[in-house]
């Protein structure tokens, strides 16, 4: 039996900033999409990343089932957008321009965009850890990122500035 408080364990993880990004693929009844944080660089040779998603979500195994999605990082004026991709019933896609790629549906302004082919699933308690083989990326030149800092949304401020 665990001693940690599921609520601290939030609110003290809470205090690793992270970036936000949305998790695309084409579904088969289409567009499919939903937020995440735990999206971490892994390896460079070969080029893979990880996903954290729940085990409760409804969306990831539709994400899942077509062995493959597109990784948008959200940009600093994506948080309305974002909070529709975290939310059941929302029509996700209607606040956001996309178009096709083929891993998933690309956000027209993201920060950047990782394609992605699923490798590995691991179980991690009420998660799952994928690793996913990245097949392209593409950044937009000078985008500023969303960030999630203790449950809000903010940008980032370059302390050089
Ligand atoms: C900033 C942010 C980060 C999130 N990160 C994750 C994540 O890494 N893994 C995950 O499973 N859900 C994450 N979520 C929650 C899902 O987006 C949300 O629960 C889900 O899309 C809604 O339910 P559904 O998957 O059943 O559609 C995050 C939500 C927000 C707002």
């Amino acid at each position: 039996m665990s001693e940690i408080d599921p609520t601290q364990f939030r609110n003290v993880l809470g205090n690793l900033p992270t970036g936000v990004t949305v998790l695309t693929a084409h579904g088969a009844d289409g567009p499919t999409g939903m937020a995440a944080n735990s999206v971490t660089s892994v390896s460079l040779d070969p080029p893979l990343i990880l996903v954290c998603p729940a085990k409760s979500s409804t969306t990831w195994p539709t994400i899942d089932s077509t062995g493959a999605f597109c990784v948008n990082i959200m940009a600093e004026h994506h948080e309305e957008a974002t909070r529709a991709f975290a939310m059941k019933d929302a029509d996700r896609f209607s606040g956001v321009a996309w178009h096709h790629r083929p891993t998933g549906p690309a956000l027209d302004e993201a920060v950047a965009w990782i394609e992605c082919r699923i490798r590995d699933e691991h179980d991690a308690g009420d998660h799952t850890i994928v690793v996913a083989d990245v097949v392209a990326i593409d950044a937009a030149d000078g985008a500023a990122p969303l960030v999630f800092f203790r449950g809000s949304y903010g940008a980032f401020r370059d302390a050089q500035a």
